[in-house]
């Protein structure tokens, strides 16, 4: 269940049974002529919705903690819509979020990412809450956490199928299983903006440094990746994929001590 929509009584009683929660975090930034501005966002969250659903049938519900929404993106605001936190500022939100739900008994925290942008600050935010209770012997006072993340399109089942479905033309932004999943979550939106083609078809490769850079080499803002093959159909096997084996990774990522 998604946190906003309990009442703090239910928080209050699924504490009592789970200390687990799924943190979903994203980025709103630009995704190409064909995709969302939220993908990065969106994906994470219907990820953490189908696992809910799949565990929540058979065990304890699953608490989902509302989304990140806005990630270290500052290489995309050369395009209209882009948002983005410094590191600094993602690492504080990350940790804020995490010690105020650790206040109440939460302490296994299962992010799923959407943006790779994202990994190395979170990387180093989950170093920052660590440190901040092995610096006093006593822990700080503070409560002992786990955080763990998953960039979900990296993992293997989903690799695997966009290896196969999309080949080279998964590219590295704005890609077709990105593009896929959200068309399956919000279909008459992904009607709205899918273009059968592209030009050039695959988009360019190349380094990524800062915003006026971005836009000159990746000029409708893909990197390497042709989203006119994303379809819902597609998307919804992706997303099938994710649940099932992320759905496994936070059930043993729980069982650790
Ligand atoms: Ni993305």
């Amino acid at each position: 269940m998604r946190m906003q929509l309990c009442t703090w009584p239910e928080v209050e009683g699924y504490l009592k049974k789970s200390s687990g929660i799924i943190m979903p975090i994203g980025s709103t930034e630009q995704h190409g002529p064909t995709g969302f501005i939220g993908t990065d966002a969106l994906c994470p969250e219907l990820i953490a919705d189908g696992i809910a659903a799949k565990l929540g049938a058979q065990k304890n519900a699953v608490m989902i903690a509302p989304t990140i929404n806005v990630g270290m993106a500052q290489h995309h605001l050369g395009f209209p819509g882009s948002m983005a936190l410094r590191p600094t500022t993602l690492i504080a939100v990350i940790v804020d979020c995490v010690n105020s739900l650790a206040r109440h008994g939460f302490d296994h925290f299962f992010f799923i990412n959407g943006h790779g942008g994202n990994t190395p600050t979170m990387q180093a935010a989950f170093s920052e809450i660590y440190a901040a209770r092995s610096f006093h012997a006593d822990g700080a006072g503070l409560p002992s956490v786990r955080c763990d993340f998953a960039n979900w399109w990296k993992i293997k089942s989903v690799k695997k199928l966009a290896d196969e479905l999309f080949g080279e033309g998964e590219g590295f932004h704005a890609t077709p299983s990105e593009v896929a999943l959200t068309y399956y979550g919000y279909p008459e939106d992904g009607a709205r903006v899918h273009q059968k083609t592209l030009e050039p078809r695959l988009a360019p490769l190349g380094p990524i440094y800062d915003a006026e850079d971005y836009r000159r080499r990746f000029p409708d803002g893909r990197i390497g990746s042709d989203p006119t093959l994303a379809t819902p159909d597609i998307g919804k096997r992706l997303l099938e994929a994710a649940v099932e084996e992320l759905g496994n990774d936070y059930e043993a990522f729980l069982k650790q001590d």
